[in-house]
């Protein structure tokens, strides 16, 4: 028995989607073309973009189709300090917390060897942005600021984050706020007027759509400079032909991903997350669950009633097992995990996300991250329960030493 406890790095096309995704890619026609065949393209794309939207509480207006979160997040990243840097404008400061995932994190550094200021926001011991960190931040020179960027929640410890509370001192300067949604797309309820904000990054392939897919929805005033340049397709902010077949499955991904958050599969999955939990807690004492609202921090959900972290991420700790150790071990008895950071060359990296929560070096190259899923069953939870304490002991013995062959590797799924 195999199972899969990774939905956060990707997880797998429900049925429904892969019907529409494969009847579209059998119809031919390009959505810029004037003829019949264009003209019904252009028609199903753009009932797509509106199911899309309004899966989100956007308007298809605001939705711009991407190749997915990453280009979502870089598009919103690059081309709108950029613009908030054109025609004279001065405004060399960047506002980002220090537990994006790398497809904010990279660029981020990567305008920063280019001259460009980044405020690294600090985040508590839960994985929560320090808002007075924020506010000194902003208030020390507003009018230098391009953009603040704060993920909605994050995919390794699974913390969502105030960004109501984020806009509300971002917007009073007029300083636009992007927020990175692909982990919480499906797992809270997630309305881009409501939240305020003026961008916000999705991928499909998340929610049982199909990798290569996603969008970044963008408010109608903000006209980020293009990474691609060409056609002119979606606003001129993203050329390149239209992906109606992409757009049509991950706007049924999304309406399924909607939907679970009321059909009682999100909390049947927040059920199974505890069940682990629990289970990991009464086994293995020493274990830290990481992250907002586990471990007695009182906030699942939070006080104002919004949830405090994601409901299928559960991310541990588990002192003296070296993560990549635990996850080759677990794989080898038939559970698919993840560590939730990256490696490189075979040596763990310490996760920048727990080391910016204070965890210590050996704690952040020890963790693991199970993430359900709409499939996750009982018996697969208890299964993984009962492999758990053996495969940490086995860990334990082979120590923190990570430098074997067989785990020579870059990147890692995140
Ligand atoms: C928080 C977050 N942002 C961005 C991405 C990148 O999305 P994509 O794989 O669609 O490029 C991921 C995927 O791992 C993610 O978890």
């Amino acid at each position: 028995m195999r199972a899969y406890f990774d939905f956060a790095a990707t997880s797998p096309m429900d049925d429904e989607v892969l019907a529409a995704y494969t009847q579209e890619l059998r119809a031919v026609g390009n959505p810029s073309s004037l003829h019949a065949e264009g003209q019904s393209a252009r028609m199903r794309m753009e009932s797509a973009r509106a199911r899309i939207a309004a899966a989100v509480g956007a308007e298809p207006a605001e939705v711009v189709l991407t190749s997915g979160g990453t280009e979502a997040d870089n598009l919103a990243l690059k081309g709108i300090h950029a613009a908030r840097n054109a025609e004279g404008a001065h405004r060399p400061r960047l506002l980002v917390s220090t537990i994006e995932h790398h497809a904010i994190l990279d660029p981020a550094e990567h305008l920063e060897s280019h001259g460009v200021d980044v405020v690294w926001l600090p985040v508590d011991r839960q994985g929560r942005v320090d808002l007075e960190a924020l506010r000194a931040a902003i208030e020390d020179d507003p009018e230098s600021v391009s953009l603040v960027s704060v993920m909605l929640a994050n995919n390794e410890i699974g913390t969502v984050q105030p960004l109501e509370e984020i806009v509300a001192l971002a917007h009073p300067h007029g300083i636009p706020v992007h927020t990175d949604a692909v982990q919480a797309l499906g797992q809270i309820p997630l309305d881009f007027t409501a939240l305020g904000v003026d961008a916000m990054s999705l991928s499909a392939h998340k929610v049982a759509g199909p990798v290569g897919v996603g969008a970044l929805v963008l408010s109608r005033g903000l006209a980020p400079v293009p990474l691609l340049h060409g056609g002119g397709q979606e606003r001129s902010v993203r050329s390149g032909t239209l992906d109606v077949a992409g757009a049509t499955a991950f706007a049924t991904a999304a309406e399924l991903a909607a939907a679970h958050l009321t059909d009682g599969t999100s909390a049947r999955t927040a059920a199974l997350r505890d069940r682990l939990a629990e289970g990991i807690r009464g086994q293995i004492p020493d274990a830290i669950l990481t992250g907002a609202g586990l471990e007695g921090d009182g906030d699942h959900p939070r006080e104002d009633g919004r949830p405090g972290r994601l409901p299928a991420n559960l991310h541990v700790v588990f002192p003296g097992c070296e993560g990549d150790s635990l996850l080759f071990l677990l794989d080898a008895a038939g559970f698919a995990t993840s560590t939730g950071s990256a490696c490189q060359a075979g040596v763990s990296r310490p996760s920048h996300v727990l080391m910016a929560c204070g965890f210590d070096e050996d704690q952040a190259r020890s963790t693991q991250r199970f993430s359900l899923g709409p499939d996750t069953t009982r018996e697969q939870v208890d299964a993984l329960l009962r492999a758990l304490p053996e495969v940490v002991e086995r860990s334990r013995r082979a120590g923190m030493v990570s430098a074997s062959p067989r785990w020579a590797h870059s990147g890692g799924a995140r």
